[in-house]
């Protein structure tokens, strides 16, 4: 008897850890009791407070407050240059429970990670672990965060980047759990496209660490523009909310409704590039900052704001009820 448990435990494990092609997991995320939602989206942040990040931290603390946010959105490299070293990693503590003090940003956070993240012990982020020392922090790779009026899909974008899998600046990746890159990314695909298909949220928006659309530093991401674009096109995404390029950013799209929204100014910025392609360019700042978002079922709105917390940038968009529905 006693075997056959065991035997069974086994199987289980091993069937739990290969299948690949799990759905994705998903959280809920109550709405104000007047319908409304409101948050901040910050990336490219942990430095130990360094590079301005403390200011930023401080600015988001003040408008959490004013917009009585509901939770918090990190868009990856959450701790440079390499990640965590381990759960003990003391970052942890100095570039996110010592840094984002303020009384309004002890909410939820939903974090994805970045390629720096990934030059460390990405387990040790993902781990349950952290979430006792900070009760705030919930990293995964790829998963939903559903509520009543939107629905947030969280994707993992470091693996579909080619060059980090050639290493060209011989970094190591923590690759455990991804490889091989094309059953991974072929498998994320699948189950993202068919989690929207089936979504009926009044706003669908995604989140990934890697630019789609940028005038900055890295500019586009050509991998994503090719396997991840025609799925967000396909299934009615609204936005798609990225870091990576230390800047803030709304780019518009041409050949469709998405919108493309950076927020990569968490910390060190002032990068100095801008290149324009051919996107419709609505706004770019290359210093630091981050991004607030209020939300009703037929609203969204949007802003910019420095690491004084001047508001930069404010845009929103109306979603005609469907009458039919
Ligand atoms: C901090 O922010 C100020 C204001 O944007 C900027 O002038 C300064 O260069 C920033 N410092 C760093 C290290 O980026």
């Amino acid at each position: 008897m006693a075997v056959d448990m065991l035997l069974l435990a086994i199987v289980t494990l091993v069937f739990s850890s290969s299948s690949a092609s799990a759905e994705l997991q998903r959280f809920e995320h109550p709405v104000k009791g007047d319908g409304s939602l409101s948050l901040l989206v910050v990336g490219d942040w942990g430095r130990r407070g360094g590079y301005n990040q403390s200011h930023v931290a401080t600015q988001m603390g003040k408008v959490g407050d004013e917009l009585n946010i509901d939770f918090v959105i990190s868009t990856g490299d959450n701790f440079y240059e390499d990640g965590l070293s381990g759960l003990d990693d003391k970052a942890f503590e100095e570039s996110f429970s010592n840094v984002y003090v303020a009384p309004s940003l002890q909410k939820q956070w939903y974090i994805v990670l970045g390629n720096h993240d990934y030059r460390g012990d990405v387990l040790a982020q993902l781990s349950p672990v952290l979430r006792q020392t900070d009760s705030r922090w919930l990293c995964m790779r790829s998963f939903i965060v559903n509520t009543a009026i939107v629905q947030f899909f969280f994707v993992d974008t470091t693996p579909f980047v080619m060059e980090y899998w050639t290493d060209p600046e011989d970094n190591h990746y923590d690759w455990r759990g991804v490889a091989p890159r094309e059953t991974y990314v072929a498998n994320l695909l699948k189950d993202l496209d068919t989690a929207l298909k089936e979504s009926t949220a009044a706003w669908k928006f995604v989140v990934g660490h890697h630019t789609m659309r940028s005038v900055s530093e890295h500019g586009d991401t050509v991998e994503l523009l090719e396997n991840l674009l025609p799925i967000l096109k396909a299934g009615g995404v609204d936005l798609y909310i990225n870091g990576h390029d230390h800047c803030l950013e709304h780019i518009g799209s041409r050949d469709s409704p998405i919108q493309y929204l950076t927020s990569g100014g968490g910390s060190k910025a002032w990068r100095g590039v801008y290149t324009p392609n051919a996107d419709k360019l609505h706004f770019f700042y290359d210093g630091q900052g981050f991004m607030s978002m209020e939300l009703t079922e037929r609203d969204v709105k949007v802003a910019f704001y420095d690491a004084f917390g001047t508001n930069l940038y404010e845009w929103s968009v109306t979603k005609e009820v469907n009458a039919s529905m």
